[in-house]
């Protein structure tokens, strides 16, 4: 997502003060062994829709060890739904790992689990991005909110 903050997150760890001026990316950093908690040197790489590629942010996807997905907490939610494809090839629901997973996030409209290949509820999948849209039920449950 785009203006959420991910270079300032990264120039507020290296600098450890709230940056007033961002540039759109900043340069790759590894920051040593032995100033992080674990030991282990952490190579950091900013991305920038503004300067970089669909192309080039997946090259860095696939080099990366581990992605950190940033979002602004007061950003509008969009609903999201959760499609597990390929229900054809196993031969139980996998609904019991999914369930904790919408039960943490108020974003998560649904789940579905279906099969492109089995034509297992695809237009379910359809329906409910639309009722997801037309009937959010996100606002009903919003924490932050007092009334
Ligand atoms: P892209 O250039 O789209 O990749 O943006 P980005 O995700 O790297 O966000 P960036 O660090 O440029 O920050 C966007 C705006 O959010 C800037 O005006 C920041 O000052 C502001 N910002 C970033 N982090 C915080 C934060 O923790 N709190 C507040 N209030 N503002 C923040």
């Amino acid at each position: 997502q785009t203006k959420v903050g991910k270079t300032s997150l990264i120039m507020s760890l290296v600098s450890e003060e709230f940056p007033d001026v961002v540039p759109y990316k900043v340069e790759e950093i590894t920051i040593p062994a032995d100033v992080t908690p674990e030991r282990v040197p952490t190579h950091i790489v900013d991305y920038s829709e503004a300067e970089q590629t669909d192309e080039q942010l997946y090259q860095e996807i696939s080099k990366a060890s581990v992605i950190c997905i940033v979002y602004s907490v007061n950003n509008k939610k969009v609903p999201l739904i959760l499609v597990g494809n390929k229900s054809d090839l196993v031969e139980h629901s996998c609904m019991d790992t999914i369930l904790p997973i919408m039960n943490k996030y108020i974003e998560i409209e649904t789940c579905v689990e279906c099969s492109a290949k089995s034509l297992k509820n695809i237009s379910e999948l359809f329906y409910y991005a639309q009722k997801a849209v037309l009937h959010p039920t996100g606002p009903l449950y919003c924490l932050d909110q007092k009334e």
